[in-house]
């Protein structure tokens, strides 16, 4: 009965390790959103524009507020210029973006260069537009390798004259690596030569650790014809339910996402439009710690895994952890298995890292779980004090 849209798509394993964490009163530390809100200011601002009556449809587009404030954000962090008024776009969250983009710029039979492990919801886009992913692993860090790494030629394989998309997430969910420049221009020179759009997912641009600042690929030189930029309110200010999201670029493919977008929610949510810019303009003071807050999230629980016996790969930004787990799976446990058994027998909710994979490349992560440390202190103390008993 169903669509060759959506066949294959099943309940996703982020709602069944929530649904088990609920009933075994688990600790979750399973799917991407924080367990604490954001600044007050934030939720106030979003009282205020329903008590003022920002209560109808916004404009399509964006309330200009906002997408004002996001140029303003992307030169004050990138310096990169953008107009407003024709460069910016507002959607229901970065999903939306993603979706409206595939939908807008590839036809049927055209190719969606993704590299893996991907954020499922790109999969799912490239699959509902009918158009066809071309993979690229990312290999986990390894002896020649201190953080995850792709092969050249596989990148360029992923490549033909169908090639009309290309996305990178950057920093990664669920590795935590952050692309370098190196390989952002790799992938830039590739995709220009083969006159794709670079769509660059970030998200969790302001969470980049060590002292690191984030690349924004449009700034790079002569990426911005080809790059479309994507990113959203729920990471950065912890209100992931409001999905505020937004896109930024050449008024051509701002306007393909918006012809999309028009017919799939028309516009976001118009009072947290309102409030999610004016978390735009909060101080430096807000981002410098939001990072520290994380870091210090990062390494307690990067610490406690350790201490449990996982072996933990390095996370440069991000709120999640990828963790080898050899030394606690069962001889031919694949990770939704180890996972369930986790959370089963010793109280913690994970992510099995396959769920970012095509079923064939899966296996290569059925010694690895992904945890998410965007929780309280006091969840993540009673998460170390489980893992401690493994
Ligand atoms: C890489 C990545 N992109 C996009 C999203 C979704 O963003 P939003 O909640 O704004 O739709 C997520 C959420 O987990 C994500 O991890």
């Amino acid at each position: 009965m169903e669509s060759a849209r959506v066949a294959g798509f099943g309940t996703s394993v982020f709602s069944e390790m929530s649904r088990l964490a609920v009933q075994h009163q688990a600790v979750n530390l399973g799917q991407g959103f924080p367990d604490f809100d954001g600044p007050k200011e934030i939720a106030q601002a979003a009282i205020d524009a329903i008590t003022s009556g920002a209560n109808q449809y916004a404009v399509g587009q964006g309330n200009p507020v906002l997408r004002t404030a996001i140029a303003a954000h992307s030169q004050r962090f990138y310096g990169q210029q953008v107009d407003p008024m024709t460069e910016v776009g507002v959607t229901s969250g970065a999903t939306e973006a993603i979706f409206a983009a595939v939908q807008g710029l590839t036809n049927p039979g055209d190719e969606v260069v993704l590299f893996e492990p991907f954020y499922d919801s790109y999969l799912a886009s490239v699959q509902m537009a009918q158009a066809v992913p071309r993979f690229v692993r990312l290999r986990a860090p390894d002896a020649a390798h201190s953080t995850w790494w792709f092969d050249d030629a596989e990148l360029v394989a992923a490549f033909s004259s169908r090639t009309k998309l290309v996305i990178v997430n950057t920093p990664h969910n669920p590795t935590g690596k952050i692309f370098t420049r190196a390989e952002l221009e790799r992938i830039g020179e590739l995709t220009r030569k083969h006159d794709a759009v670079l769509l660059s997912d970030e998200v969790y641009e302001h969470l980049v650790f060590d002292g690191g600042t984030h690349l924004r690929p449009a700034t790079l030189p002569g990426f911005r014809d080809f790059t479309l930029t994507v990113s959203s309110g729920g990471k950065t200010f912890s209100y992931t339910g409001w999905k505020i999201g937004w896109h930024l670029g050449r008024k051509e493919l701002v306007s393909a996402v918006q012809k999309a977008h028009q017919w799939i929610t028309f516009c976001a949510a118009a009072p947290f439009q309102v409030a999610i810019a004016k978390g735009l303009e909060l101080p430096d003071s807000y981002f410098t710690g939001f990072v520290e807050s994380y870091t210090q999230k990062r390494d307690f629980l990067s610490g406690a895994l350790t201490k449990a016996g996982f072996e933990v790969l390095p996370c440069a930004g991000t709120y999640f952890l990828m963790a080898r787990t050899d030394r606690h799976r069962k001889a031919g446990e694949d990770d939704v298995a180890f996972c369930k058994r986790l959370l089963l027998d010793h109280g913690v909710a994970s992510i099995p890292p396959s769920v970012f994979y095509s079923k064939e490349h899966a296996p290569d992560v059925h010694g690895m779980v992904r945890f998410a440390f965007c929780k309280t202190d006091a969840v993540l103390s009673a998460a170390a004090e489980r893992l401690a008993r493994l």
